[in-house]
């Protein structure tokens, strides 16, 4: 019987790391069909030592939040689009498709199971859903797995980039994250891989993370490693890049509505090249983790070009992540279907 007395942990402090929680959701998904599904408190998973997964990398995650709202109930944002996209990296790897409504219920049981660590209304952490598949049993060739596993673990989270609101600067990368035909779409471990190494490069040299350029001519902004990136134009546009080798955010997508819809701005997903950033007068990096994270300055080479300020954070960015978060929170009105409320009660 989970408890479900509020626990004691530094909210405020928690940054982005991994707390073992009492409760995560497992799946099986053997002789063509899911089946055993339901709460375990074994945080391992023992699988074959020819599992796809470890050498192959046939897997997909997905990420994103439960918000605990003034009201003490717990909101979840947009979850079917999460389900919508791992659908979609199971495709691309060949992988039995997790259907939403059994994506949407096993986010609701870990959440619930696991409600004493879903952090309270207003120190602005929240609970970060980590739904994953992969590839599993005994094999050795380049090829799909016949058995998967379906999991969602839970961990409460404060801030991905260290400022918060407040800017951080981001370094041009010297590497590829994904092709334009490969797998950059797809939430999946290898696009993630690859980008350790420049990632590492990036914090060596103090900056928050990196920001790839488009595979093809390194002269357009792809998105950061762990996020997408938008920009606002001198003319009040708000703009993201669109590309077929980055991920599709659902914190991007929302965005572009709200800008559009709550702020009555002009919005566009266009191409946005690296000698024509004195057009954008503030930048950010948006997704589940990132949050709204503005971008001070971007180091492309040897320029370092600054958007609205090292160190505050631009009039737009601060209305979108107030009208973004008071909506995750519960604190303004949401566009139809993007909340579901988790039901805590037996
Ligand atoms: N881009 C990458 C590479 C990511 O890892 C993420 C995080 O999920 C995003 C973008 C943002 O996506 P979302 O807003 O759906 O979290
Ligand atoms: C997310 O925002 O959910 C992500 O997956 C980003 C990162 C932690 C990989």
């Amino acid at each position: 019987m989970p408890n479900t007395e509020q626990v004691n942990l530094d909210w405020e402090n928690l940054g982005f790391s991994y707390h073992k929680l009492p409760y995560r959701y497992r799946a099986y998904f053997k002789d063509g069909q899911w089946c055993q599904q339901g709460l375990t408190e074994d945080a391992n998973i023992t699988i074959n030592e020819g599992s796809p997964i470890f050498h192959y990398g046939q897997g997909a995650f997905e990420g994103l939040k439960a918000y605990r709202c003034k009201d003490g109930s717990v909101n979840l944002f947009r979850p079917d689009q999460n389900a919508k996209r791992m659908q979609n990296s199971c495709k691309r790897l060949l992988m039995p498709e997790v259907p939403t409504e059994m994506f949407i219920s096993a986010l609701q049981e870990v959440v619930k199971a696991n409600q004493a660590y879903i952090p309270p209304y207003g120190t602005g952490a929240t609970l970060y859903l980590r739904p994953f598949i992969i590839g599993i049993g005994e094999n050795v060739g380049v090829k799909p797995a016949k058995e998967y596993i379906f999991s969602v673990f839970a961990t409460p989270v404060g801030n991905y980039f260290k400022g918060g609101l407040t800017p951080t600067n981001f370094l041009a990368a010297d590497y590829d994250r994904a092709a334009h035909k490969g797998t950059g779409q797809s939430k999946v471990g290898g696009n993630y891989a690859s980008s350790l190494l420049p990632g590492n490069l990036a914090h060596e040299r103090g900056f928050s993370d990196c920001i790839y350029l488009d595979p093809i001519e390194h002269r357009k902004i792809e998105e950061v490693g762990s996020a997408n990136f938008f920009g606002i134009t001198r003319d009040g546009k708000f703009v993201t890049p669109k590309s077929p080798s980055i991920l599709p955010s659902v914190t991007k997508y929302s965005l572009l509505y709200l800008a559009k819809h709550n702020l009555g701005m002009e919005t566009a997903e266009t191409d946005i090249y690296i000698d024509q950033l004195d057009n954008l007068v503030e930048a950010g990096a948006c997704g589940t983790a990132a949050v709204i994270s503005p971008i001070g300055g971007f180091q492309v080479g040897d320029d370092f070009h600054v958007f609205y300020s090292e160190t505050e954070v631009g009039p737009v960015t601060r209305k979108l992540y107030d009208e973004l978060t008071g909506i995750q929170f519960g604190d303004k009105p949401a566009p139809k279907g993007w909340i579901l409320k988790v039901d805590l009660d037996d």
